[in-house]
Order: structure tokens, then sequence, then C-alpha cells
């Protein structure tokens, strides 16, 4: 998605080997207007899926969810994080690991809000390890829901959560597809590698 990769190369910082902060746009301070042309994105990607429902996690992937949910008009939901659950009756739970920050949490989803009935399009700000994408399949499994697809606003091809996910078969859009970190600066996959790695 041009306007996100050019916004990427404006905004983007790159810390160390593997981050790229985005709080300008994306995770703290946030851009509407960028967040509504991803959710026309997401809905152009995932029109014929009959979606019913967008998933996410907190805190980061709310605000590209919730213009996703806009554009299809369905209802977003976000699991919460906790450290530990304790009333579990009324929730679907799993545990997400983070690479990142080194800790596990419980993410939560209340049995309200996803059942047998739903298809559900799974969205988040970034794909790095697919620990949270795990999770959520995860809660949307024990829900017995089926999962329509997967749309990632920034993807880390040089991290293993791809991979993770490719193995299930599953229908991943990425708006932007970052191979590497060069000197402090982002390298996307360009056009022939994308068509080569859809092979
Ligand atoms: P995953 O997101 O694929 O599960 O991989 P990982 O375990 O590595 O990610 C842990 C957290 O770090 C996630 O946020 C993820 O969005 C974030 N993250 C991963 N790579 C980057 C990056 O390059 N830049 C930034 N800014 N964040 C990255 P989280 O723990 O769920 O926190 P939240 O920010 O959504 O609250």
């Amino acid at each position: 998605m041009k306007i996100l990769e050019d916004r990427i190369l404006r905004d983007g910082q790159v810390l160390g080997h593997d981050v790229l902060k985005v709080d300008n746009f994306l995770n703290h301070q946030v851009d509407p207007m960028l967040m509504e042309e991803i959710g026309k994105e997401f809905h152009r990607l995932f029109k014929n899926e009959k979606i019913t429902k967008v998933l996410t996690v907190e805190s980061s992937g709310i605000a590209p969810a919730i213009f996703t949910g806009l554009a299809f008009g369905v209802p977003v939901v976000f699991a919460r994080k906790h450290k530990s659950v304790t009333l579990k009756d009324e929730l679907y739970t799993s545990v997400v690991y983070s690479y990142t920050k080194k800790t596990s949490n419980h993410i939560a989803i209340s049995k309200r809000f996803l059942n047998e009935d739903d298809r559900v399009l799974v969205v988040d700000d970034f794909l790095a390890n697919g620990q949270a994408v795990k999770g959520l399949i995860d809660i949307i499994d024990q829900a017995n829901a089926s999962l329509a697809g997967i749309g990632i606003v920034i993807e880390k091809t040089f991290q293993k959560g791809r991979q993770l996910i490719d193995k299930e078969g599953i229908h991943v859009e990425s708006l932007a597809r970052i191979k590497a970190f060069e000197d402090g600066k982002v390298v996307f996959v360009n056009d022939e590698e994308a068509e080569d790695a859809a092979k």
C-alpha cells in the first residue's frame, strides 16, 4: 500500500536490527485519515469473505481494526490482556508470549462476543513472531467460529510469524512488507519477490 510505505519511510524510525518505531502515526499518536485508508484497503482485499466480525488485541491493533470494522459495517472485538485471568468461566482465553517484551500475557474475550456463526477477520498492527495472531486463532477455535483471514498493517518478513501462519493455509494480506533494516533504513519486499513468494 503506497501511502503506508511512504509514511513508514517518512516517519518510521528503525531501532536496532529488528524494531520499527511507528508511534507517530500508528501506535501512540494515531493518524485517523491513514487508518481510514487502511480499513478501506482491508475491505477491498477481504470483501468476498463474508466477514461478520473483526478481531484484534489491545492496544495497538485497535485503531486499524476499528476502521476495518467501519468499512465492513461489522462489530470490532479486541482481546484484553491480563497478567493472569482468574474468572475464566465467561471468557475464552489464551496465552501470548511477547518475544519483544519477554513477557507472557493472557488474552481474553467474553464468550458473549464470539460464537459459531461468526466469520472472523483478524487485524493487527505488526506481524513479527506471530504469537498474537496465534493466540487469537486459538480463541476463534474455542468459540467454534471460523477464521476468514488475517489483515496485517506491517509485516516483518524476516521474522517467523508469516511462516507460522502460511503453514495453516490461511488467507493473509499485509499492507506493508519489510524484508530488512539496512543501515537504519527500511527495505520493503519488492513486487517480483512478492510474486515469487506467492507461487
Ligand atoms: P507478534 O506481534 O507477531 O506476536 O510478535 P512479537 O511477540 O515479537 O511482538 C510483541 C509485541 O511487539 C507486539 O505488541 C507487537 O505488535 C510489537 N512489535 C513487534 N515488532 C514490532 C516493531 O518492529 N515495532 C513496533 N512498534 N512494535 C513491534 P504488543 O505486545 O501486543 O503491544 P501493543 O503495542 O499492541 O500494546
